[in-house]
């Protein structure tokens, strides 16, 4: 099965990230950011930034759900929602992880009350993207 994105699981997805956010653990920045994924067999995992007071340690909430999902055995992602508080996007090393599985994944971009600020691409967040492919993979 080839999951399809309809305006429903936008908000399902959405809604699941608003809750994973919830569970952020981020007593330095106070910025809770939860993510969503669901992979093309209709699978979910979903994950928080969870920070450290050795700071670089910390980790993006997009980052704990790919790693949570390919934990899982899980390679191929059909959507992911981010959502914070201002629908602030995801940065760079974020963007760098969800290349490495897939540049046509789609990423819905919210903030905490759900509404979608930006529907765009892995392809469209890093152009020019280094890859599996520039390694021969
Ligand atoms: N953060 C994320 O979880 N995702 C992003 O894409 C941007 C930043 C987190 C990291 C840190 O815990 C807090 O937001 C402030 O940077």
């Amino acid at each position: 099965m080839e999951i399809i994105l309809t305006d429903e699981l936008r908000s399902k997805l959405i809604a699941m990230a608003q809750e994973a956010r919830l569970k952020a653990y981020a007593p330095y920045s106070n910025y809770q950011v939860g993510a969503a994924l669901v992979t093309p067999s209709g699978k979910f995992f979903t994950g928080c930034n969870v920070e450290n007071a050795a700071y670089p340690t910390g980790l993006c909430a997009e980052r704990v759900a790919i790693f949570k999902a390919v934990s899982e055995g899980e390679r191929k992602f059909a959507a992911l929602a981010v959502v914070t508080s201002n629908g602030g996007t995801p940065c760079g090393a974020c963007r760098q992880v969800m290349a490495e599985f897939g540049l046509e994944m789609v990423v819905l971009i919210a903030d905490g009350e759900g509404r979608l600020h930006q529907e765009t691409s892995v392809a469209e967040l890093l152009p020019g993207a280094f890859g599996p492919g520039d390694l021969g993979k």
